[in-house]
């Protein structure tokens, strides 16, 4: 296993160097490389378990932070770079795993010295910035629970997850504080808000009671903490989702969930020593945080963030600047680059790319085929969700891929589809996707909901899934959509409850109900409809308004980008949306079974 240590001791002395690039005959010899996972039928037939614990040195009681960077800190990679990040502004820095492990010792012990303890939960709303990834790793050290929120969230998606966490503490940045004063009355468990950036070397911004410096607390902070050992069942991770209706549900992952986390970065992700790894995904996003953080550093990789926002020109620089050569993404960012146009991207060399993947929403083989001009590559899909706590169903590089095909169960892992008796369907009919529970990163539970937790079990036997698909005489996996009214919107998850309560707080709102609206670049748009209250008439302001209304209490990412004033919205006798008739009459498709339409 040791390395021949030339892979990365290539990586750049300062991230604004360049870094060599590799010439077309050695992408060639890396392609050829054996792939981690050679032979994919072998590896599903007699996978084990107890062999990753073994590979992984899996023995417990032990804590996933540590194993992810203190084990590498005190190896020969100490000083290779775990982490390079880029800022919004062009700005850059580096972590070696020896300074990540140094920094979150500190994180844990502010939080220690803080009265955290072991269990409690500690949620994490800032941008993406090192200080959100050694925070996260901070907590994991003393055993709290992290809960990384998205930093385009508003006020009110704040409250929801603070509250139903019972977060005792939160990490967030002078930028975004101002969101959390406004709900904080309503946070009865909420000790401490930590701010990052509040003193500076221009001085100390003014804090309210409650408040403490990021920077002045992990000043006081030893370097030296003693990590808490953890049972493998002890929750890690909270990350809130969206279902059809009530409020996001709290998904809790287990420390146990690394042993997922690892195997499927090395098979899936073919991940390598010498590799340089950009996961565009915000941890406030379940890809963002296992394959953003635990799962290439479980595997001692080198990882690539960059804090800015989509942007063609600038995501190809850094591919070339950094010499990316595993990149993680999804496909609304792929058609964006596509869009961008061919022009922009001969501009930049991104020679040094040997493998990409994707997540979050079905990848058009028009997607595959512009991904084979340009890189000359192949766009490998992946499936899975944040309550499988890593990837389910995928294609692997040893694996030839069926445009469109979200590819096979990972080994270790039972996919099939059913109906709804559970009975397994024969290849080529529709179903639900389900998967035999019991793998190690399945989610544990709901925070503090064991009904809605066990709905998805109903079917006796399986996991259920939400989504509905087929599957081909080979074994491959096609995504035909959502069973339920779950919108994937640009890869994110939006619950049409969610957007439907925050609509209604709207002055001028009597009424909402909210659909996916099929988008070519976005997988799906959110579409609202609105029954005003009296005296407020439909305008083209009060649609602009109502827009920023959500994309500031609720989330840049869940507000309506078509609204369409209604007189009336069709509801069932017992009064719930219908948004499927919604749905059918904006796509003009036949309206079902109305018979519990209200009159
Ligand atoms: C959808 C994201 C089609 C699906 C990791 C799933 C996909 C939901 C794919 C989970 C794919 C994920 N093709 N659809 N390759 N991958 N999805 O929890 O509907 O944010 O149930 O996790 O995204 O979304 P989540």
């Amino acid at each position: 296993m040791l390395p021949s240590g030339e892979g990365w001791a290539f990586a750049p002395s300062s991230v604004q160097s360049v870094r060599r690039l590799p010439t077309e005959k050695e992408i060639h010899k890396e392609n050829r490389l054996t792939p981690n996972l050679p032979d994919y039928k072998k590896a599903y037939k007699g996978f084990q378990w107890e062999a990753v614990r073994t590979e992984l040195g899996l023995v417990p009681p032990v804590n996933l932070a540590s194993k992810a960077v203190d084990q590498h800190a005190s190896s020969w990679r100490r000083n290779k770079v775990a982490l390079y990040w880029e800022g919004a502004e062009g700005q850059n820095c580096k972590y070696t795993f020896y300074e990540l492990k140094n920094e979150s010792n500190r994180i844990g012990n502010m939080l220690l010295n803080l009265g955290v303890r072991r269990g409690d939960r500690v949620f994490v709303f800032l941008p993406r910035i090192p200080e959100l990834y050694t925070s996260v790793i901070g907590i994991a050290k003393i055993g709290a629970v992290a809960g990384p929120m998205f930093s385009a969230f508003g006020p009110e998606a704040l409250r929801d997850r603070l509250l139903d966490s019972g977060a005792k503490v939160l990490i967030t940045h002078t930028s975004l504080r101002e969101r959390i004063h406004r709900v904080w009355d309503e946070l009865p468990e909420l000790r401490h808000v930590i701010v990052v950036g509040a003193s500076t070397s221009g001085g100390h911004m003014p804090l309210r009671k409650g408040e403490v410096s990021f920077e002045r607390e992990v000043e006081k902070s030893s370097r030296g903490l003693e990590v808490e050992d953890m049972d493998l069942e002890d929750p890690l991770y909270i990350l809130y989702t969206s279902g059809t209706t009530g409020k996001p549900k709290g998904v809790v992952h287990v420390h146990h969930d690394m042993l997922s986390h690892y195997i499927t970065s090395r098979w899936v992700l073919d991940l390598k020593e010498e590799d340089v790894y950009w996961c565009t995904a915000d941890p406030g996003w379940v890809t963002g945080t296992v394959y953003g953080i635990w799962g290439p550093w479980l595997n001692g990789c080198s990882q690539v963030t960059f804090e800015g926002r989509f942007d063609a020109e600038h995501w190809y620089s850094i591919i070339e600047r950094y010499g990316v050569t595993v990149w993680y993404t999804a496909p609304t960012a792929l058609r964006m680059l596509m869009k961008a146009g061919p022009e922009v991207v001969k501009k930049y060399n991104l020679k040094s790319l040997r493998y990409i993947l994707s997540v979050g929403e079905p990848l058009n083989p028009e997607v595959i085929r512009w991904g084979m001009e340009v890189f000359g590559l192949c766009i490998h899909d992946t499936w899975w969700q944040t309550e499988t706590g890593a990837i389910m169903i995928a294609n692997y590089p040893s694996m030839p891929v069926r445009p469109g095909s979200m590819g096979k169960p990972f080994p270790g892992t039972e996919a099939a589809i059913i109906d709804g008796k559970g009975n397994k369907l024969p290849p080529g009919s529709s179903g639900i996707l389900a998967l035999k529970p019991g793998w190690p990163s399945m989610m544990r539970a709901l925070w503090g909901d064991e009904k809605r937790y066990k709905e998805y079990f109903t079917i006796p036997g399986w996991y259920t899934t939400g989504d509905t698909a087929h599957m081909d005489k080979e074994g491959y996996f096609w995504f035909i959509g959502r069973a339920d009214d779950v919108i994937m919107t640009a890869g994110h998850r939006v619950g049409p409850f969610e957007v439907e309560s925050a609509l209604v707080e709207h002055r001028a709102v009597a009424e909402a109900g909210v659909i996916g609206k099929p988008d070519p670049e976005r997988g799906e748009i959110i579409k609202a409809f609105i029954v005003l209250r009296h005296g407020h008439k439909p305008s083209r302001e009060l649609e602009e308004e109502i827009k920023e209304f959500i994309r500031h209490r609720l989330s840049a990412h869940a507000y309506p980008r078509e609204i369409q004033f209604m007189d009336g919205i069709p509801k069932t006798r017992s009064g719930k949306i219908m948004r499927r008739l919604l749905k059918a009459r904006e796509l003009g498709l036949p309206e079902g079974d109305l018979s519990t339409l209200e009159d």
